[in-house]
């Protein structure tokens, strides 16, 4: 039996990727930070309780995560732990570059001297396209990261590959493009969205205030991404791929979609305000994902209409 080790089990992917292995007939381990607001909260695993092993640990924690990786010796390790919200990355510079960059190096090194057999998922992101340079995005355009969250994405990113070809390890980046699902945090978009429109339907909510609804994306389903990690795991050779649907849409687009769900108008309940801007924007974001459709056979199941009915 395969085993598996997550680092960042409690997030939204880490929680597809949990069901996905799990189903595959891997034993699945995973770290999670102890928080004290989710104390006492169910958290996106407790449904697999008994089913995955956790631990207490952190990223930052490195001594945490070598122990597992002793106790354990994990066949695959995959590493989704972020600080994930691009907006607040301009709020904690530092604490993001810590977690998404440096955290990689230090997972790289004891991976490297504990388990370097093992195969090493990376989870990089399309904001480290940014400021974009061709109308689609694929693993050849160039990166031009606009916030700090990005720019940290970007080290983890080259660090992950340096090691490939410095060490020889099998060990891979995913530049997901967004993945959304009703797991995913409520203060990113499409899910503060999707909330709302449930809450303004049932009358516990009565505005919905965003920032800018210009931006476009390219948003497919988070479960539909988990697979396309673990395929890009099982193929013959480390490298890397763009995971994204191939269709955007803006957030403006997205919000019309959800409110007509439940036949309201979102031009009555909506709000701009500053706050939700961001100081330096990624307006345009669409992959390319024609190398993992050709070579792995991916392809994306959930279109945006379902994607926003499963939400809402
Ligand atoms: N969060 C948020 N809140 N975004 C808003 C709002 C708002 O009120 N109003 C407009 N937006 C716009 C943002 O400015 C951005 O252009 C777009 O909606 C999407 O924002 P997010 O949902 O926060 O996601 P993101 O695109 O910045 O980043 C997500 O996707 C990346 C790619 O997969 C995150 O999950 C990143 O961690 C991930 O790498």
């Amino acid at each position: 039996m395969k085993k598996a080790f997550i680092i960042g089990i409690g997030g939204q992917d880490g929680s597809y990727l949990s069901e996905y292995l799990l189903e595959l007939g891997y034993e699945v381990y995973g770290i999670v930070r102890r928080n004290s607001v989710c104390e006492h909260q169910e958290s996106r695993v407790s449904h697999l309780d008994g089913r995955i092993k956790t631990f207490y640990g952190d990223l930052l924690d490195i001594s945490s995560i070598e122990k597992v990786l002793r106790d354990v010796m994990p066949d695959e390790i995959y590493n989704l732990a972020a600080q994930s919200h691009v907006r607040i990355s301009f709020d904690i510079p530092q604490f993001t570059t810590q977690v998404n960059a440096l955290g990689v190096l230090n997972l790289l090194e004891s991976y490297k001297q504990i388990c370097p057999k093992a195969r090493f998922y990376q989870a990089s992101s399309s904001e480290m396209f940014g400021e974009i340079l061709t109308k689609k995005q694929n693993e050849r355009t160039p990166f031009n990261p606009r916030s700090p969250y990005a720019v940290s994405k970007v080290f983890g990113h080259f660090i992950v590959k340096n090691y490939r070809e410095s060490y020889n390890l099998f060990a891979v980046s995913g530049i997901l493009f967004n993945h959304e699902s009703p797991l995913r945090g409520e203060t990113f978009v499409t899910r503060k969205i999707t909330r709302a429109v449930g809450r303004i339907y049932h009358k516990l909510q009565t505005k919905l205030t965003l920032g800018n609804i210009n931006a476009e994306r390219d948003w497919g389903f988070a479960g539909d991404f988990v697979e396309a990690m673990w395929l890009m795991m099982q193929h013959n050779k480390p490298e890397d791929w763009v995971v994204a649907t191939g269709k955007s849409i803006s957030v403006k687009e997205f919000l019309k979609k959800s409110f007509e769900y439940v036949n309201l108008d979102a031009e009555e309940y909506l709000l701009i305000s500053d706050k939700y801007f961001r100081p330096n924007e990624v307006n345009f974001l669409q992959g390319d994902p024609e190398k993992i459709k050709k070579e792995l056979n991916w392809d994306p199941k959930v279109k945006i209409d379902d994607l926003v009915k499963m939400m809402v």
